[in-house]
């Protein structure tokens, strides 16, 4: 396997102070690589109205989409505590939008990588656009 690229931790690393998590006091962040070689990243902001809550990932990919990128290759995320911050459900369906099963999803802490996945681990047999391909009656 091709080794880590050290940019993706470092601008993930970067993103993090730009976390706004006042509720949960829990400063998600993350960059994406995309397939021409550019780098997104997000954190998460949170709203006083929790349900309006932004994950770190949702802001890359709106950063993404909005610079006219939409291929993800890999994504480095970063959380704290014990267990791996790996994305939340709804994320993988986000990043599953943009990235194919073979995309890589690494997970570290502030201090750097700790694993690495592929979206099919993450999110198998999942429903993306290719399920909407075919015409509609
Ligand atoms: N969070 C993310 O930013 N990404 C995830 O994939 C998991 C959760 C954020 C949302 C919320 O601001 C905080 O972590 C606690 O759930």
């Amino acid at each position: 396997m091709t080794p880590l690229d050290p940019s993706l931790f470092k601008k993930a690393h970067s993103a993090l102070s730009y976390s706004y998590s006042p509720y949960s006091r829990f400063p998600v962040s993350c960059c994406i690589k995309t397939a021409s070689g550019q780098y997104y990243s997000g954190a998460n902001v949170e709203n006083a109205s929790y349900s309006l809550c932004l994950c770190a990932e949702a802001v890359a990919i709106g950063h993404m989409v909005h610079e006219g990128e939409q291929k993800i290759a890999e994504i480095f995320i970063i959380g704290t505590g014990d267990a791996l911050c790996t994305p939340c459900g709804a994320c993988r369906q986000r990043i599953r939008e943009f990235a194919s099963d073979d995309a890589l999803i690494h997970i570290g802490d502030p201090k750097g990588h700790r694993a690495t996945f592929t979206l099919a681990e993450l999110l198998p047999h999942s429903f993306g656009p290719h399920n909407l391909e075919q015409p509609h009656d």
